[in-house]
C-alpha cells in the first residue's frame, strides 16, 4: 500500500494523506540553519548544532506523535483546522504534501478555503521562510482568523529538557511590530537570538505558551484559537512561544499571501544591545528586509532549485527504468547530502542531543557526496583527520560546532583508522587533488602535533599493522564497524555503555572484518604510495597485506564463509561451530570487496552462503541464527531481541557491500537483485509494512526473526545512503573514478540492454553510452572516446570544461 507517489519531473515525493504510518520528514537547509519538517508541518529548527543551538522545541517519543512544529491554525466560523491536519486533526476536504529538494509544500482545504504552506531554508542564509497562501474557493465572503504558532527551545536542547528548576525562570522575549524576538540568556553569555516575523502587522500575538494554549490546553486545542483570540502576553520565564493572530477577509475567489520567517542572529559582543535591555535588531531587520517581498521568496526558491540542479548534475543516468533513475538521479544523492549535513545527529530517530560526527560514519558518508561537493569533502577530511591520535587511532566522535574530538564515546574502535584511508582515497579518485596530502593537520586537535595528511594515512595503516592478535588478524578493540559486537566489554550492569565499558584494547579478540578492510584499503594506500613514487614503502605494505590475506584465508575462513571474529577467549564468532550467530554478513561483503579468495574460490563460496543463509524477501539479514539470549562475551549485539538492529536485522548499510562484492565477481543479475530489494523506490508499494519514508533508506528493517518482519526504523541518517550510491553508481552502472582515469566497467543484469550516464568529473563532462545488446553481465569489449577507440576500459582525464562522448560496448 502507498500513501503517495513520486513526481520525478518536479523531484518531489507527493504524500496524499496526512495519516502516514509515521511522520514522513524532509530536511530544509544545507549550510548552517536547518529544519526538520514532517508532512503535517511538525518538526524543529536549529543552527549548526542540534543540541547546542536548538531554536524550536521538539518532544521526542511523545504521544500524540509529532506534536511540535510550524503550525498554522485557521478559524473559519465554528471550524478550526490546520492545512497539514495536525495538531487539531480536523478532517480535511483535500490534503497534499510535496517534499522536494530542500523545500516542502503542504496544502490543505476545508469548507471552500485552500491553505498552502510553502517552506524553505534560504540557501546561504540563516532562516526558515514560510509563505502561507489562503484562497477562498467558495461563493461567500470568508472572515478567517489565522494563527501561526511555534514554541521556542531555550537553546541547549539537553538542558532544555531536563533543567526545569532554572529554565522556568530564564525565558525572555521582545515584541516589536510584526516580529517576536526570543532572547533567553542573551542578557548573559549568549550573543545570539531568534526572531519570528510576518510581513503583515498582526491583529494580536502571544509569547507565553500558557496564554496561547491555556494552562491545561494543548496544541490540539489552543485556548486563543478556540476562545477569544490572542492576549498580547509577554513571556517571563516558563515557555516562550511565538503566536500571532491575523484576521483576514476574503471575497469569493480572492486569495492572500503572508510571508513568515524564523531567523537566527548573532551579534558581536560589543554590539549586542540597542539600549540597555533592548536587543540590537539591525541584522534581524536586514534579514526581514531581504525577504520582504514575494519576488524575494520566489527568488530564494529558484536559487534552491539551481543549487540542487548543479549538485545532482554530477551524476545522472537514463536507464529507461523509472525507479532506478529516480533513486540514482534524485533521492539517493539527496540523502547523501543530508548525511553530509547531519551525520547521525538529528532525525526523527536521532534526537540531536546524542551523537556528534562519527569518525567512521563521516569517512563513509564521504563516499556518497564527494562527487557533488569536492571542496567541502576536502574540508571534512581535514576536520576528521585532526581528531586522530598520534598513534593512528581516533576519537570515535567529534562535535560539529567545535570540531574537537569528544571522549563521550571514547576511542579504540579499531576499524576507525582505516576508514580515513577510504575517505581520502575516494577524494583523490574524484578530484586528483594530491595537494590535500601535503596539508598539515593536527593530531588530537593539537596544532603542535600537526603533520601532513599523508602521515595521518600512514599512521592509520600502521595502527592496524601493529595491532594484531594471536591469529595475525587485527585486534577488534571496543568494536569494529559493528558497534554492537563488543568482545572486550563484559557488561553486566544495566545502563552501562556497551561502547565504553571494559578494557578498550583486549589483547586477544580479533576481527576478520578489519582484516578485510586492511586488505582493501591497504591496497588503496599502496596505490597512493606508488603514485607518489614511494615504491619501497609500497612494497613493504604489500607484504603486510599479503600476510593479512593469508590470515583471513586461514584463521578467518570457516569452510563455506568468512568467520566474523575471535572473542576474548579466542573462540570463533561467526562459524559453523557456534550455536547461534554462525554466519555474519560483514566479513563476506568486505573480504570479497577486497578481492580475498577471488581466485581460489572462497569469495564465490562465501557469497553463495550469504544467499543461502541470510537472504530474505526484504533484504539480507546481518547474521543467522539470531542470538536468543544475552551473552556477556558478545555485548550489545545479543541485547537486541532477535531480528532487530545488529541482531539479525536487515542492516541496510551492509547490503550494498554484498552488491559490490557480487559485482566484483561479475554477477550482474544477483548484484542488481540485491540492490533493488532495499531500494526505496522499489518497495514503495509496501509502505504500510515498511512504514518509514518511501523516498529514503532506513538504517534497519526488521529481520525474519522479528514479529514485525519488514518494518523499517531509523530513516535518513545512515551510511546506507553513501554505500548504496557507491554500489549502484560504481559497482553496477560501472562509472568508477580511479587515480589516473575514469574506468567504465558495468556489471548489470544480462537483460539490461544499455543505458546512458552523464558524469561530471574533474571539471569535464562525460556522456557515456553503454550498449549491452550482447546481453552479458560484465565485460567491456570496446570503448570509444569522441569517436576514437581507446584500449582497455580506463579513460584518461579530459581538460576541465570539455564535453567528452564515450561509448562502451559490452561483450
Ligand atoms: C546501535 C548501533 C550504533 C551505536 C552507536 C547502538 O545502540 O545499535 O547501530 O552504531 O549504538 O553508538
Ligand atoms: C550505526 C553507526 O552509526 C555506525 O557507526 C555503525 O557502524 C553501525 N550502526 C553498525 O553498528
Amino acid at each position: 500500500m502507498q500513501y503517495g507517489h513520486f513526481d520525478d519531473a518536479r523531484r518531489e515525493y507527493v504524500i496524499t494523506t496526512p495519516r502516514t504510518p509515521l511522520p514522513w520528514i524532509n530536511y530544509l537547509g544545507s549550510e548552517a540553519f536547518f529544519t526538520l519538517l514532517s508532512n503535517t508541518a511538525g518538526g524543529y529548527s536549529f543552527y549548526k548544532d542540534a543540541r547546542l543551538r536548538r531554536i524550536t522545541r521538539y518532544r521526542y517519543n511523545a504521544s500524540p506523535l509529532d506534536g511540535e512544529g510550524f503550525r498554522v491554525y485557521i478559524r473559519d466560523g465554528e471550524t478550526v483546522w490546520n492545512p497539514g491536519w495536525q495538531p487539531v486533526q480536523t478532517e480535511l476536504d483535500r490534503y497534499v504534501c510535496r517534499h522536494g529538494l530542500g523545500y516542502s509544500v503542504i496544502e490543505g482545504a476545508k469548507n471552500g478555503v485552500t491553505a498552502t504552506q510553502e517552506f524553505l531554508v534560504s540557501h546561504g542564509d540563516d532562516c526558515l521562510l514560510m509563505r502561507l497562501t489562503l484562497r477562498n474557493d467558495s461563493a461567500e465572503e470568508k472572515r478567517l482568523d489565522v494563527f501561526p504558532y511555534i514554541e521556542f527551545c531555550l537553546w541547549d536542547a539537553m538542558d532544555d529538557s531536563s533543567n526545569f528548576q532554572r529554565n522556568f525562570s530564564t525565558g525572555e522575549v521582545e515584541v516589536c511590530g510584526a516580529a517576536i524576538y526570543h532572547k533567553t540568556e542573551y542578557r548573559e553569555r549568549r550573543d545570539h537570538y531568534a526572531v519570528f516575523w510576518c510581513d503583515r502587522a498582526p491583529d494580536g500575538f502571544d509569547t507565553a505558551r500558557e496564554a496561547f494554549l491555556g494552562a491545561y490546553g494543548s496544541p490540539a486545542r489552543p485556548a486563543a484559537v478556540f476562545g477569544d483570540g490572542c492576549t498580547g502576553s509577554l513571556a517571563h520565564g516558563w515557555q516562550p512561544v511565538a503566536a500571532q493572530q491575523h484576521t483576514l477577509t476574503l471575497a469569493p475567489g480572492a486569495s492572500v499571501r503572508l510571508l513568515f520567517g524564523l531567523g537566527y542572529i548573532e551579534n558581536p559582543r560589543a554590539e549586542k544591545w540597542e539600549r540597555p535591555g533592548v536587543v540590537n535588531k539591525t541584522k534581524a531587520e536586514a534579514m526581514m528586509a531581504r525577504y520582504a517581498t514575494h519576488a524575494a521568496f520566489d527568488a530564494a526558491m529558484e536559487a534552491l532549485r539551481a543549487h540542487w540542479d548543479s549538485l545532482l548534475s554530477a551524476y545522472q543516468v537514463r536507464s529507461g527504468a523509472e525507479k532506478l533513475d529516480r533513486m540514482v538521479n534524485i533521492w539517493n544523492q539527496y540523502q547523501c547530502m543530508v548525511t553530509f549535513n547531519m551525520s547521525r545527529s538529528a532525525s526523527y530517530f536521532e534526537s540531536g542531543m546524542g551523537r556528534g560526527m562519527g569518525f567512521r560514519d563521516s569517512c563513509q558518508d564521504l563516499l556518497g557526496f564527494v562527487h557533488m561537493i569536492p571542496e567541502r569533502a576536502r574540508e571534512r577530511i581535514l576536520d576528521i583527520a585532526a581528531t586522530q591520535f598520534p598513534d593512528g587511532s581516533a576519537y570515535h566522535q567529534y562535535q560539529p560546532l567545535t570540531k574537537k574530538g569528544n571522549l563521550a564515546v571514547g576511542s579504540g574502535f579499531n576499524d576507525d583508522p582505516l576508514w580515513l584511508i577510504a575517505g581520502t582515497d575516494a577524494y583523490l579518485r574524484e578530484t586528483g587533488d594530491w595537494s590535500i596530502l601535503d596539508e598539515r593537520v593536527d593530531f588530537d586537535n593539537d596544532p603542535s602535533l600537526a603533520r601532513p595528511l599523508l602521515e595521518h594515512l600512514r599512521r592509520s595503516f600502521d595502527y592496524t599493522r601493529t595491532h594484531l592478535g594471536p591469529h595475525g588478524l587485527p585486534l577488534i578493540g571496543r568494536a569494529d564497524w559493528n558497534d554492537c559486537l563488543n568482545l572486550n566489554c563484559f557488561s553486566s550492569e544495566p545502563g552501562e555503555s556497551f561502547q565504553t565499558t571494559g578494557p578498550s584494547e583486549g589483547p586477544v579478540a580479533e576481527s576478520v572484518f578489519i582484516g578485510g578492510m586492511f586488505v582493501k584499503y591497504g591496497r588503496a594506500w599502496v596505490d597512493i604510495l606508488r603514485h607518489l613514487g614511494q615504491t619501497g614503502e609500497a612494497g613493504a605494505a604489500e607484504t603486510d597485506i599479503a600476510a593479512m590475506e593469508k590470515a583471513v584465508l586461514t584463521a578467518g575462513w570457516d569452510g563455506a564463509w568468512f568467520r566474523r571474529a575471535y572473542d576474548a577467549e579466542g573462540r570463533v564468532v561467526g562459524g559453523a561451530e557456534c550455536d547461534e550467530g554462525q554466519i555474519f554478513i560483514e566479513p563476506q561483503g568486505m573480504c570479497v570487496m577486497a578481492g580475498i579468495g577471488a581466485e581460489t574460490g572462497e569469495a564465490a563460496t562465501a557469497l553463495q552462503s550469504v544467499e543461502a543463509r541470510l537472504d530474505t524477501r526484504y533484504g539480507i539479514v546481518l547474521l543467522q541464527p539470531a542470538y536468543t539470549r544475552y551473552r556477556l562475551e558478545l555485548g550489545e549485539i545479543s541485547s537486541y531481541p532477535p531480528g532487530y538492529k545488529e541482531n539479525a536485522g536487515i542492516f541496510c548499510h551492509n547490503n550494498p557491500w554484498i552488491v559490490c562484492a557480487e559485482a566484483e565477481l561479475g554477477h550482474g543479475d544477483r548484484a542488481f537483485a540485491v540492490y533493488r530489494r532495499t531500494a526505496p523506490a522499489y518497495i514503495e508499494d509496501i509502505s504500510d509494512v515498511h512504514r518509514t519514508e518511501p523516498y529514503v533508506y532506513s538504517q534497519m528493517i526488521a529481520g525474519r526473526d522479528a514479529p514485525s518482519f519488514g518494518e523499517a526504523k531509523n530513516s535518513w541518517l545512515t551510511g546506507t545512503a553513501a554505500w548504496t550510491f557507491l554500489s549502484i553508481s560504481q559497482a553496477i552502472l560501472g562509472v568508477k573514478p580511479e587515480l589516473d582515469g575514469l574506468r567504465i566497467d558495468p556489471c548489470i543484469p544480462a537483460d539490461c540492454k544499455g543505458f546512458e550516464i552523464t558524469r561530471r568529473w574533474r571539471g569535464a563532462t562525460y556522456h557515456i553510452t553503454v550498449d549491452n545488446a550482447a546481453g552479458v553481465e560484465r565485460g567491456v569489449a570496446a570503448i570509444t572516446v569522441d569517436g576514437a577507440p581507446v584500449p582497455g576500459s580506463l579513460i584518461p582525464p579530459a581538460a576541465p570544461g570539455k564535453c567528452v562522448e564515450v561509448t562502451a560496448v559490452m561483450g
